[in-house]
Protein backbone atom coordinates (compact mmCIF):
# COMPACT_ATOMS: atom_id res chain seq x y z
CA UNK A 1 0.00 0.00 0.00
CA UNK A 2 1.26 3.37 -1.16
CA UNK A 3 1.77 5.85 2.29
CA UNK A 4 -0.31 8.19 3.01
CA UNK A 5 0.89 11.85 4.31
CA UNK A 6 -0.82 12.90 7.78
CA UNK A 7 -1.78 15.66 6.61
CA UNK A 8 -3.98 14.40 3.91
CA UNK A 9 -5.83 12.35 5.97
CA UNK A 10 -6.27 14.88 8.23
CA UNK A 11 -8.03 16.76 5.24
CA UNK A 12 -9.85 13.64 3.59
CA UNK A 13 -13.91 13.20 3.34
CA UNK A 14 -13.21 9.61 2.27
CA UNK A 15 -13.74 7.83 5.15
CA UNK A 16 -13.96 4.18 5.99
CA UNK A 17 -10.44 3.14 4.28
CA UNK A 18 -7.70 1.19 4.86
CA UNK A 19 -4.31 3.92 4.81
CA UNK A 20 -0.80 3.63 5.98
CA UNK A 21 0.82 6.06 7.73
CA UNK A 22 4.76 6.25 8.81
CA UNK A 23 6.02 8.88 11.30
CA UNK A 24 7.19 9.83 14.92
CA UNK A 25 5.42 9.19 18.11
CA UNK A 26 4.98 12.72 19.63
CA UNK A 27 2.35 11.92 22.40
CA UNK A 28 1.13 8.18 23.71
CA UNK A 29 -1.43 8.39 26.25
CA UNK A 30 -3.41 5.60 28.56
CA UNK A 31 -1.65 2.86 26.62
CA UNK A 32 -4.28 3.62 23.48
CA UNK A 33 -3.94 7.06 22.11
CA UNK A 34 -0.90 7.99 19.64
CA UNK A 35 -0.65 10.76 18.00
CA UNK A 36 1.66 10.67 15.28
CA UNK A 37 3.27 13.43 12.82
CA UNK A 38 5.43 12.88 10.09
CA UNK A 39 6.19 16.64 9.70
CA UNK A 40 3.51 17.13 6.44
CA UNK A 41 2.27 19.79 8.89
CA UNK A 42 1.39 21.11 12.20
CA UNK A 43 -0.80 18.72 13.51
CA UNK A 44 -0.28 15.14 14.37
CA UNK A 45 -2.80 12.24 13.42
CA UNK A 46 -4.85 10.23 16.44
CA UNK A 47 -4.11 6.70 15.73
CA UNK A 48 -5.93 4.59 18.43
CA UNK A 49 -4.60 0.80 19.75
CA UNK A 50 -7.15 -1.68 20.87
CA UNK A 51 -4.36 -2.79 23.60
CA UNK A 52 -6.07 -6.13 24.11
CA UNK A 53 -5.10 -6.76 20.81
CA UNK A 54 -0.84 -5.78 20.57
CA UNK A 55 1.31 -8.04 22.91
CA UNK A 56 3.06 -6.01 25.70
CA UNK A 57 5.83 -5.89 24.48
CA UNK A 58 4.86 -3.97 21.31
CA UNK A 59 3.36 -1.66 23.51
CA UNK A 60 6.03 -0.67 25.66
CA UNK A 61 8.41 0.41 22.45
CA UNK A 62 5.46 3.20 21.68
CA UNK A 63 7.73 5.71 23.15
CA UNK A 64 7.82 9.54 22.31
CA UNK A 65 10.70 10.01 19.71
CA UNK A 66 9.76 6.33 18.44
CA UNK A 67 9.56 5.89 14.47
CA UNK A 68 6.27 3.66 13.87
CA UNK A 69 4.59 2.77 10.85
CA UNK A 70 0.81 1.92 11.01
CA UNK A 71 -1.59 0.28 8.94
CA UNK A 72 -5.43 0.60 10.15
CA UNK A 73 -8.75 2.06 8.72
CA UNK A 74 -9.34 6.24 8.55
CA UNK A 75 -12.73 7.01 10.06
CA UNK A 76 -14.39 9.58 12.00
CA UNK A 77 -13.27 10.48 15.33
CA UNK A 78 -15.62 9.65 18.27
CA UNK A 79 -13.93 11.94 20.56
CA UNK A 80 -13.53 15.91 20.35
CA UNK A 81 -10.17 17.71 18.79
CA UNK A 82 -10.04 15.61 16.10
CA UNK A 83 -12.20 15.44 12.54
CA UNK A 84 -10.61 11.84 11.72
CA UNK A 85 -8.52 9.44 13.39
CA UNK A 86 -7.02 5.54 12.32
CA UNK A 87 -7.92 2.57 14.05
CA UNK A 88 -4.78 0.77 14.19
CA UNK A 89 -4.72 -2.46 12.89
CA UNK A 90 -1.16 -3.08 12.26
CA UNK A 91 1.88 -1.79 13.91
CA UNK A 92 5.54 -1.86 13.67
CA UNK A 93 8.33 0.09 15.14
CA UNK A 94 10.61 1.28 12.76
CA UNK A 95 13.44 2.58 15.44
CA UNK A 96 12.81 3.33 19.52
CA UNK A 97 13.62 5.73 21.27
CA UNK A 98 14.70 5.27 24.83
CA UNK A 99 12.46 7.54 26.96
CA UNK A 100 15.49 7.25 29.28
CA UNK A 101 17.40 8.70 27.20
CA UNK A 102 15.55 10.96 24.35
CA UNK A 103 15.53 14.42 25.14
CA UNK A 104 12.26 15.92 23.79
CA UNK A 105 9.18 14.96 25.92
CA UNK A 106 5.93 16.72 25.13
CA UNK A 107 6.57 19.43 27.47
CA UNK A 108 7.70 22.83 26.48
CA UNK A 109 11.56 22.85 25.89
CA UNK A 110 13.32 26.55 26.33
CA UNK A 111 14.79 27.77 22.31
CA UNK A 112 18.08 27.97 23.86
CA UNK A 113 17.58 24.20 25.01
CA UNK A 114 16.67 23.33 21.43
CA UNK A 115 19.26 24.97 19.94
CA UNK A 116 21.94 22.70 21.68
CA UNK A 117 20.03 19.63 20.05
CA UNK A 118 19.61 21.21 16.71
CA UNK A 119 20.09 18.00 15.31
CA UNK A 120 16.83 16.83 16.69
CA UNK A 121 14.99 20.00 17.03
CA UNK A 122 13.12 19.57 13.80
CA UNK A 123 10.83 17.07 15.28
CA UNK A 124 9.34 19.83 17.31
CA UNK A 125 6.09 21.67 16.60
CA UNK A 126 8.22 25.28 16.74
CA UNK A 127 11.11 24.06 14.52
CA UNK A 128 8.51 22.34 12.15
CA UNK A 129 6.29 25.32 11.79
CA UNK A 130 9.44 27.42 11.31
CA UNK A 131 10.82 25.24 8.49
CA UNK A 132 7.40 24.86 6.46
CA UNK A 133 7.43 28.72 6.42
CA UNK A 134 11.14 29.18 5.37
CA UNK A 135 10.27 26.62 2.77
CA UNK A 136 7.21 28.53 1.41
CA UNK A 137 9.16 31.87 1.46
CA UNK A 138 11.79 30.68 -0.40
CA UNK A 139 9.17 28.87 -3.08
CA UNK A 140 7.53 32.50 -3.28
CA UNK A 141 10.63 34.39 -4.01
CA UNK A 142 11.22 31.91 -6.72
CA UNK A 143 8.33 32.47 -8.01
CA UNK A 144 7.92 36.12 -7.61
CA UNK A 145 11.08 36.68 -10.00
CA UNK A 146 10.02 34.14 -12.18
CA UNK A 147 6.71 35.88 -13.33
CA UNK A 148 8.36 38.86 -13.21
CA UNK A 149 11.11 37.95 -16.11
CA UNK A 150 13.98 37.55 -13.70
CA UNK A 151 16.36 35.46 -14.80
CA UNK A 152 18.08 32.95 -11.21
CA UNK A 153 21.68 33.26 -11.45
CA UNK A 154 24.00 31.19 -9.59
CA UNK A 155 26.59 33.71 -8.52
CA UNK A 156 30.07 31.95 -7.03
CA UNK A 157 31.15 31.04 -3.42
CA UNK A 158 34.62 31.82 -3.86
CA UNK A 159 35.75 35.00 -4.84
CA UNK A 160 38.62 37.04 -5.10
CA UNK A 161 36.60 40.13 -4.00
CA UNK A 162 35.67 42.00 -0.85
CA UNK A 163 31.88 43.41 -2.45
CA UNK A 164 31.16 45.18 0.62
CA UNK A 165 34.66 46.28 1.36
CA UNK A 166 34.38 45.56 5.12
CA UNK A 167 37.07 43.10 5.34
CA UNK A 168 34.91 40.41 7.50
CA UNK A 169 36.01 37.64 5.25
CA UNK A 170 36.62 33.79 5.41
CA UNK A 171 40.03 33.32 3.83
CA UNK A 172 39.51 29.73 1.46
CA UNK A 173 43.10 28.36 0.73
CA UNK A 174 44.87 24.84 0.58
CA UNK A 175 47.99 26.34 1.75
CA UNK A 176 49.50 24.57 4.79
CA UNK A 177 48.91 26.71 7.63
CA UNK A 178 51.65 25.28 9.45
CA UNK A 179 54.32 26.02 6.60
CA UNK A 180 53.14 29.03 4.83
CA UNK A 181 55.03 29.88 1.74
CA UNK A 182 56.67 33.37 1.80
CA UNK A 183 57.72 35.65 -0.88
CA UNK A 184 61.26 37.12 -0.82
CA UNK A 185 59.88 39.77 0.74
CA UNK A 186 58.49 37.71 3.67
CA UNK A 187 54.87 38.24 2.56
CA UNK A 188 52.40 35.00 1.95
CA UNK A 189 52.82 33.37 -1.42
CA UNK A 190 49.33 33.22 -2.57
CA UNK A 191 50.91 32.51 -6.15
CA UNK A 192 51.08 28.93 -4.33
CA UNK A 193 47.68 28.69 -3.18
CA UNK A 194 44.92 26.87 -5.00
CA UNK A 195 43.72 29.53 -7.38
CA UNK A 196 46.79 31.40 -7.64
CA UNK A 197 45.66 33.87 -5.61
CA UNK A 198 44.07 35.22 -2.01
CA UNK A 199 40.34 34.18 -1.80
CA UNK A 200 37.58 34.30 0.26
CA UNK A 201 33.97 32.93 1.08
CA UNK A 202 31.35 35.31 -0.68
CA UNK A 203 29.93 38.42 1.31
CA UNK A 204 27.53 39.16 -1.36
CA UNK A 205 26.82 38.22 -5.00
CA UNK A 206 26.23 41.56 -6.12
CA UNK A 207 28.87 42.56 -8.38
CA UNK A 208 28.75 39.36 -10.25
CA UNK A 209 25.06 39.89 -10.26
CA UNK A 210 25.69 43.28 -11.86
CA UNK A 211 27.59 41.55 -14.84
CA UNK A 212 25.16 39.35 -15.52
CA UNK A 213 22.12 41.96 -15.33
CA UNK A 214 24.36 44.20 -17.77
CA UNK A 215 23.34 41.48 -20.71
CA UNK A 216 20.40 39.20 -19.55
CA UNK A 217 18.41 42.74 -18.25
CA UNK A 218 16.68 41.43 -14.59
CA UNK A 219 18.58 38.55 -12.66
CA UNK A 220 18.30 37.56 -8.98
CA UNK A 221 21.18 35.03 -6.61
CA UNK A 222 19.38 33.45 -3.62
CA UNK A 223 22.55 31.80 -2.42
CA UNK A 224 24.73 31.62 1.07
CA UNK A 225 26.85 34.35 2.00
CA UNK A 226 29.40 34.64 4.38
CA UNK A 227 30.62 37.43 7.26
CA UNK A 228 32.99 36.84 9.68
CA UNK A 229 31.84 39.49 11.75
CA UNK A 230 32.78 38.94 15.48
CA UNK A 231 28.82 39.99 16.53
CA UNK A 232 27.15 37.71 18.72
CA UNK A 233 23.78 39.46 18.38
CA UNK A 234 20.19 38.10 17.93
CA UNK A 235 19.85 39.29 14.07
CA UNK A 236 23.72 38.12 12.58
CA UNK A 237 24.76 34.77 11.03
CA UNK A 238 28.41 34.17 10.13
CA UNK A 239 26.65 32.27 7.41
CA UNK A 240 23.22 33.44 5.94
CA UNK A 241 21.56 33.50 2.70
CA UNK A 242 20.46 36.74 0.93
CA UNK A 243 18.12 37.16 -2.38
CA UNK A 244 20.18 39.69 -4.21
CA UNK A 245 18.05 41.19 -7.61
CA UNK A 246 19.53 43.38 -9.88
CA UNK A 247 18.18 45.39 -12.78
CA UNK A 248 19.49 47.11 -15.36
CA UNK A 249 17.46 51.01 -16.13
CA UNK A 250 16.27 51.23 -12.86
CA UNK A 251 16.96 53.77 -11.02
CA UNK A 252 16.57 53.92 -7.46
CA UNK A 253 13.15 54.89 -6.59
CA UNK A 254 12.36 51.92 -9.51
CA UNK A 255 14.81 49.61 -7.36
CA UNK A 256 12.47 51.05 -3.92
CA UNK A 257 8.93 49.84 -5.89
CA UNK A 258 11.05 46.57 -6.75
CA UNK A 259 11.53 45.72 -2.97
CA UNK A 260 8.21 46.61 -1.65
CA UNK A 261 6.54 44.76 -4.45
CA UNK A 262 8.56 41.96 -3.68
CA UNK A 263 8.40 42.07 0.08
CA UNK A 264 4.36 42.19 -0.02
CA UNK A 265 4.48 39.97 -2.83
CA UNK A 266 6.06 36.75 -0.35
CA UNK A 267 4.25 37.75 3.05
CA UNK A 268 0.80 37.62 1.09
CA UNK A 269 2.25 33.92 -0.57
CA UNK A 270 2.85 32.93 3.32
CA UNK A 271 -0.65 34.57 4.60
CA UNK A 272 -2.17 32.24 2.28
CA UNK A 273 -0.47 29.42 2.32
CA UNK A 274 0.35 28.53 5.96
CA UNK A 275 -1.99 29.38 7.73
CA UNK A 276 -1.75 26.74 10.18
CA UNK A 277 1.54 26.76 10.96
CA UNK A 278 0.98 30.41 11.35
CA UNK A 279 -1.58 30.45 13.32
CA UNK A 280 0.47 28.25 15.96
CA UNK A 281 3.43 30.42 15.79
CA UNK A 282 1.48 33.92 16.99
CA UNK A 283 -0.06 31.11 19.76
CA UNK A 284 3.36 30.96 20.42
CA UNK A 285 4.36 34.21 20.63
CA UNK A 286 1.93 35.21 22.62
CA UNK A 287 2.25 32.54 24.92
CA UNK A 288 6.24 33.54 25.10
CA UNK A 289 5.53 37.44 26.21
CA UNK A 290 2.79 36.74 28.37
CA UNK A 291 5.84 37.02 31.07
CA UNK A 292 7.37 39.81 29.17
CA UNK A 293 6.52 43.71 30.48
CA UNK A 294 4.35 45.26 28.26
CA UNK A 295 6.36 47.84 26.46
CA UNK A 296 8.56 44.57 25.27
CA UNK A 297 5.40 42.86 24.04
CA UNK A 298 4.49 42.84 20.33
CA UNK A 299 1.98 45.73 19.56
CA UNK A 300 0.41 43.00 17.15
CA UNK A 301 -0.30 39.49 17.28
CA UNK A 302 1.62 37.94 14.52
CA UNK A 303 -1.13 37.86 11.61
CA UNK A 304 -2.46 40.86 11.92
CA UNK A 305 1.28 42.27 11.88
CA UNK A 306 1.94 40.47 8.52
CA UNK A 307 -1.46 41.86 7.07
CA UNK A 308 -0.66 45.66 8.54
CA UNK A 309 2.28 45.26 5.96
CA UNK A 310 0.54 44.36 3.00
CA UNK A 311 -1.85 47.19 3.63
CA UNK A 312 0.80 49.91 4.04
CA UNK A 313 3.48 52.01 1.92
CA UNK A 314 6.33 51.81 3.22
CA UNK A 315 7.78 55.38 4.24
CA UNK A 316 10.47 56.99 2.31
CA UNK A 317 12.96 58.90 4.17
CA UNK A 318 15.93 60.53 3.34
CA UNK A 319 18.95 60.15 5.14
CA UNK A 320 19.13 63.73 6.21
CA UNK A 321 15.01 64.18 6.92
CA UNK A 322 15.99 61.07 9.63
CA UNK A 323 18.88 62.56 11.34
CA UNK A 324 16.87 65.71 12.20
CA UNK A 325 14.07 63.31 13.74
CA UNK A 326 16.36 61.58 15.66
CA UNK A 327 18.21 65.17 16.64
CA UNK A 328 14.85 66.00 18.33
CA UNK A 329 13.34 62.47 19.57
CA UNK A 330 12.93 62.29 23.09
CA UNK A 331 15.54 59.35 23.35
CA UNK A 332 18.79 61.64 22.23
CA UNK A 333 17.32 64.60 24.31
CA UNK A 334 17.30 62.69 27.66
CA UNK A 335 20.63 60.64 26.56
CA UNK A 336 18.62 57.27 26.37
CA UNK A 337 20.11 56.37 23.07
CA UNK A 338 23.08 54.72 23.82
CA UNK A 339 24.97 56.28 20.49
CA UNK A 340 23.49 59.77 20.61
CA UNK A 341 23.44 61.77 17.17
CA UNK A 342 24.93 64.55 17.20
CA UNK A 343 25.91 65.58 13.81
CA UNK A 344 25.24 64.65 9.95
CA UNK A 345 27.02 61.78 8.88
CA UNK A 346 26.65 59.72 11.75
CA UNK A 347 25.98 56.16 11.21
CA UNK A 348 22.76 54.67 12.11
CA UNK A 349 22.81 51.84 15.04
CA UNK A 350 19.87 49.55 15.25
CA UNK A 351 18.75 51.44 18.26
CA UNK A 352 17.94 54.11 15.74
CA UNK A 353 16.32 52.20 13.26
CA UNK A 354 14.31 50.87 15.45
CA UNK A 355 13.25 54.51 17.33
CA UNK A 356 12.12 54.93 13.20
CA UNK A 357 10.12 52.79 12.79
CA UNK A 358 8.94 51.28 15.64
CA UNK A 359 8.68 54.44 17.64
CA UNK A 360 7.94 57.42 15.01
CA UNK A 361 6.75 56.00 11.84
CA UNK A 362 4.94 52.97 13.40
CA UNK A 363 5.34 50.80 9.54
CA UNK A 364 8.64 49.68 7.44
CA UNK A 365 10.62 52.68 6.45
CA UNK A 366 12.72 53.18 3.40
CA UNK A 367 15.89 55.49 4.28
CA UNK A 368 17.63 56.88 0.84
CA UNK A 369 20.42 59.30 0.09
CA UNK A 370 23.20 58.35 2.86
CA UNK A 371 26.26 59.85 3.21
CA UNK A 372 28.97 58.31 0.81
CA UNK A 373 31.37 57.94 3.97
CA UNK A 374 29.20 55.44 5.87
CA UNK A 375 28.67 53.14 2.66
CA UNK A 376 30.46 50.81 -0.29
CA UNK A 377 32.20 52.17 -3.09
CA UNK A 378 29.77 51.19 -5.94
CA UNK A 379 27.05 53.11 -4.59
CA UNK A 380 25.69 56.50 -7.13
CA UNK A 381 27.27 59.91 -6.36
CA UNK A 382 24.43 62.29 -6.07
CA UNK A 383 25.14 65.53 -7.42
CA UNK A 384 25.59 67.43 -4.01
CA UNK A 385 29.18 65.41 -4.40
CA UNK A 386 28.40 64.35 -0.45
CA UNK A 387 25.54 61.34 -0.38
CA UNK A 388 24.91 58.37 -2.53
CA UNK A 389 21.70 56.61 -4.00
CA UNK A 390 22.03 53.65 -1.06
CA UNK A 391 18.65 52.48 0.37
CA UNK A 392 18.26 50.86 3.20
CA UNK A 393 14.43 49.32 4.41
CA UNK A 394 13.91 48.74 8.18
CA UNK A 395 11.25 47.01 9.93
CA UNK A 396 9.48 46.45 12.95
CA UNK A 397 11.33 44.28 15.39
CA UNK A 398 13.95 43.60 12.89
CA UNK A 399 15.70 46.84 12.06
CA UNK A 400 17.71 46.28 8.77
CA UNK A 401 16.20 44.05 5.86
CA UNK A 402 17.04 45.03 2.79
CA UNK A 403 20.05 47.04 1.98
CA UNK A 404 20.27 48.09 -1.66
CA UNK A 405 21.60 51.35 -4.07
CA UNK A 406 21.57 52.37 -7.39
CA UNK A 407 24.85 51.78 -8.32
CA UNK A 408 27.34 54.12 -10.41
CA UNK A 409 27.68 53.61 -13.77
CA UNK A 410 30.13 56.32 -14.88
CA UNK A 411 33.51 54.92 -15.44
CA UNK A 412 35.56 57.83 -14.22
CA UNK A 413 33.42 58.62 -11.14
CA UNK A 414 33.66 54.80 -10.31
CA UNK A 415 37.33 54.75 -10.76
CA UNK A 416 37.92 57.44 -8.39
CA UNK A 417 35.90 55.93 -5.52
CA UNK A 418 37.98 52.27 -6.47
CA UNK A 419 41.02 54.70 -5.67
CA UNK A 420 39.29 56.83 -2.30
CA UNK A 421 38.64 53.35 -1.06
CA UNK A 422 42.30 51.88 -1.56
CA UNK A 423 40.80 48.85 -3.54
CA UNK A 424 43.62 47.99 -5.47
CA UNK A 425 42.17 48.20 -9.28
CA UNK A 426 43.35 45.52 -10.53
CA UNK A 427 40.80 43.40 -8.29
CA UNK A 428 37.91 44.75 -10.25
CA UNK A 429 39.54 45.13 -13.74
CA UNK A 430 36.57 43.33 -14.68
CA UNK A 431 33.45 45.40 -12.72
CA UNK A 432 35.53 48.74 -14.38
CA UNK A 433 35.32 47.33 -18.23
CA UNK A 434 31.35 47.27 -17.58
CA UNK A 435 31.25 51.26 -17.50
CA UNK A 436 33.32 50.81 -20.21
CA UNK A 437 31.27 49.06 -22.39
CA UNK A 438 27.49 49.87 -22.93
CA UNK A 439 27.45 51.01 -19.45
CA UNK A 440 23.00 52.05 -18.34
CA UNK A 441 22.36 53.17 -14.66
CA UNK A 442 21.35 50.18 -12.66
CA UNK A 443 20.29 49.32 -9.30
CA UNK A 444 19.83 46.32 -7.03
CA UNK A 445 19.13 45.70 -3.01
CA UNK A 446 20.01 42.55 -1.02
CA UNK A 447 17.89 41.46 1.29
CA UNK A 448 18.85 38.98 4.00
CA UNK A 449 16.28 35.71 3.89
CA UNK A 450 16.72 34.76 7.80
CA UNK A 451 15.56 38.56 8.79
CA UNK A 452 12.87 37.89 6.65
CA UNK A 453 11.75 34.45 8.18
CA UNK A 454 12.26 35.91 11.34
CA UNK A 455 9.69 38.95 10.79
CA UNK A 456 7.43 36.21 8.92
CA UNK A 457 7.55 33.46 12.01
CA UNK A 458 7.75 36.30 14.87
CA UNK A 459 10.82 34.89 16.23
CA UNK A 460 13.45 36.84 18.14
CA UNK A 461 16.32 35.10 17.67
CA UNK A 462 17.98 34.40 14.11
CA UNK A 463 19.40 31.50 15.18
CA UNK A 464 16.18 29.93 15.10
CA UNK A 465 14.59 30.27 11.38
CA UNK A 466 17.89 28.42 9.63
CA UNK A 467 18.37 24.63 10.41
CA UNK A 468 21.95 24.92 11.13
CA UNK A 469 23.21 28.21 12.68
CA UNK A 470 26.89 29.40 12.51
CA UNK A 471 27.79 32.26 14.75
CA UNK A 472 31.13 32.86 16.57
CA UNK A 473 32.52 29.36 18.13
CA UNK A 474 29.70 27.53 16.77
CA UNK A 475 29.68 25.62 13.88
CA UNK A 476 28.33 22.28 15.75
CA UNK A 477 25.84 19.91 13.44
O1 LIG B 1 23.41 45.62 3.61
P1 LIG B 1 24.21 44.46 3.07
O2 LIG B 1 25.59 44.29 3.58
O3 LIG B 1 24.20 44.66 1.49
C1 LIG B 1 24.90 43.93 0.58
O4 LIG B 1 25.56 42.95 0.81
C2 LIG B 1 24.67 44.41 -0.84
N1 LIG B 1 25.77 43.89 -1.66
C3 LIG B 1 23.33 43.91 -1.32
C4 LIG B 1 23.01 44.34 -2.73
O5 LIG B 1 22.83 45.53 -2.96
N2 LIG B 1 22.92 43.41 -3.64
O6 LIG B 1 23.40 43.12 3.31
C5 LIG B 1 22.11 42.96 2.79
C6 LIG B 1 21.18 42.38 3.84
C7 LIG B 1 21.01 43.22 5.09
O7 LIG B 1 20.07 44.24 4.89
C8 LIG B 1 20.55 42.19 6.09
O8 LIG B 1 19.16 41.91 5.92
C9 LIG B 1 21.30 40.95 5.65
O9 LIG B 1 21.70 41.15 4.32
N3 LIG B 1 22.50 40.72 6.49
C10 LIG B 1 22.62 39.75 7.40
N4 LIG B 1 21.75 38.81 7.81
C11 LIG B 1 22.17 37.95 8.76
N5 LIG B 1 23.39 37.96 9.31
C12 LIG B 1 24.32 38.90 8.94
N6 LIG B 1 25.55 38.89 9.47
C13 LIG B 1 23.93 39.84 7.93
N7 LIG B 1 24.56 40.86 7.32
C14 LIG B 1 23.68 41.38 6.44
MG1 LIG C 1 23.52 47.10 5.04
Amino acid sequence: MKRSFVQALLNSDELDRKVLVKGWVRHFRSNRFLILNDGSGQHGLQCVIDNEAFSADLLKQINVGAAVSIEGKLVASAGKGQKVEVLVEDLEILGGANPEEYPLQPKKHSLEFLREIAHLRPRTNTFGAIMRVRHHLAFAVHEFFHKNGFYYINTPIVTGSDAEGAGEMFQVTTLPLDNVPKTESGEVDFKKDFFAKQTNLTVSGQLEAELAALGLGQVYTFGPTFRAENSNTSRHLAEFWMIEPEVAFNEISENMDLAEDFIKYVVKYVLENCQEDLAFLEARQKDEEKGKPEKDRSPMALIEKLNFVLGESYERVTYTEAIDILKNSKPNKKKKFKYLIEEWGADLQSEHERYLVEKHFGKPVILYDYPAKIKAFYMRVNDDGKTVRAMDILFPGIGEMVGGSQREERYEVLKEKIKEFNIPEEELWWYLETRKFGTVPHSGFGLGFERLVMFVTGMSNIRDVIPFPRTPQNAEF
